[in-house]
């Protein structure tokens, strides 16, 4: 009993995460190393949003695969299924039902200003479906399921969120305290890591020359950071200057990142060394760091009763949660109670 109420005592803290490849440097590094040490203190739920992948085409095969594969790296990563509820949306289906019923709260005004669904329509001019339109309820009902304190979220998912407790206010003013209203979690740490190719912009999967994969071989690693942009100044020294040095301060914060460095003592390590000795030395520290991380993805990945059991358990505790706000919902807007 004792152990139940300080679990609950605990807040409660979701991120869902889209299934669309593997996982990178700069997701590791900005955002999942750090999620590990988050169970302390708050209740964790992680779940790969493959409702979500279907807003755009998907090779079925392919999507299978990687909500899998995914959800191996982020153990790998250290989040540890024990201390955390990881799980696949698709297996709590809660989470279409409220969807549907927060499209029903959301205004079409509202998510017409979503400048995601701008962007993406924008991109996928042949496939402006539904779905793309009222992708923001449907996370406002993965958020508001689990009664989120905080969502751990970047720039680009900050309007959804917004959204979200617009959503949830509105249900509250309606039907009396039904939901938590979420607050963004911008989380003390992490580092905002660019590509290596164009280190003015974030590292990303769509830019594969700039970008290293944590299931990347030593020897790609190697051969990405040998060819990672610096600058083209003339003094060759490893200074940290990011508005004039962009990409040897990106290449100084991923050796802080994985070293626990200082800029100063980096800078000292290298003094009199030209970018050339600086590059392989950062390429090898991130080699050391993926290395367990790789073959800890590669072991779990090979035990599928093991991932099975995690996303089993982790569905499990995430429906009863899920089971309980659901039905606050149906009786607060006034469907007939179910008699089985
Ligand atoms: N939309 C998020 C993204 O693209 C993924 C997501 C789905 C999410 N549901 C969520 C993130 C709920 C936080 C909370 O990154």
């Amino acid at each position: 009993m004792e152990n139940t109420a300080s679990v609950h005592a605990k807040k409660i803290m979701l991120s869902g995460i889209q299934p669309s490849g593997d996982l990178h440097l700069g997701n590791y590094l900005g955002a999942v190393k750090n999620w590990s040490g988050l169970a302390e203190e708050f209740d964790c739920f992680y779940f790969m949003a493959d409702l979500h992948s279907i807003t755009v085409r998907q090779n079925p095969a392919e999507l299978r695969r990687r909500s899998v594969s995914q959800l191996a790296q982020y153990i790998a990563c250290g989040l540890d299924p024990e201390k955390n509820t990881l799980f696949i949306q698709s297996h709590v289906h809660e989470h279409a039902e409220l969807g549907w019923i927060l499209n029903c709260y959301t205004m079409f005004g509202e998510l017409s200003r979503m400048t995601q669904f701008k962007d993406k329509s924008a991109k996928n001019a042949e496939n402006i479906n539904g779905g793309l339109f009222t992708y923001p309820s449907l996370m406002a009902a993965d958020i508001l399921l689990y009664q989120a304190d905080f969502v751990p979220v970047g720039q680009d998912q900050k309007q959804h969120c917004e959204l979200t407790r617009d959503i949830a206010l509105r249900f509250n003013n309606i039907y009396g305290e039904t939901f938590k209203v979420p607050e963004p979690y911008i989380p003390k740490v992490g580092a905002r890591i660019m590509s290596l190719g164009t280190p003015t912009s974030k590292m990303s999967k769509s830019d594969p020359q700039g970008c290293v994969f944590i299931m990347d071989s030593p020897e790609e690693i190697a051969r990405k950071f040998k060819r990672a942009v610096t600058d083209s100044d003339t003094e060759n020294c490893v200074r940290y200057a990011p508005e004039e040095k962009p990409g040897v301060a990106n290449l100084m914060s991923i050796y802080s990142s994985v070293t626990g460095r200082s800029f100063a003592e980096i800078e000292n390590e290298f003094a009199g060394q030209g970018y050339g000795a600086f590059k392989r030395a950062v390429g090898e520290a991130v080699i050391e760091t993926l290395r367990p991380i790789r073959e800890e993805s590669q072991r779990i990945l090979a035990d599928k009763e093991y991932l099975r059991g995690v996303y089993t358990q982790g569905a499990e505790r995430a429906s009863s949660a899920a089971r309980r706000t659901l039905r606050k919902v149906y009786k607060r807007i006034g469907f007939v109670e179910k008699p089985f």
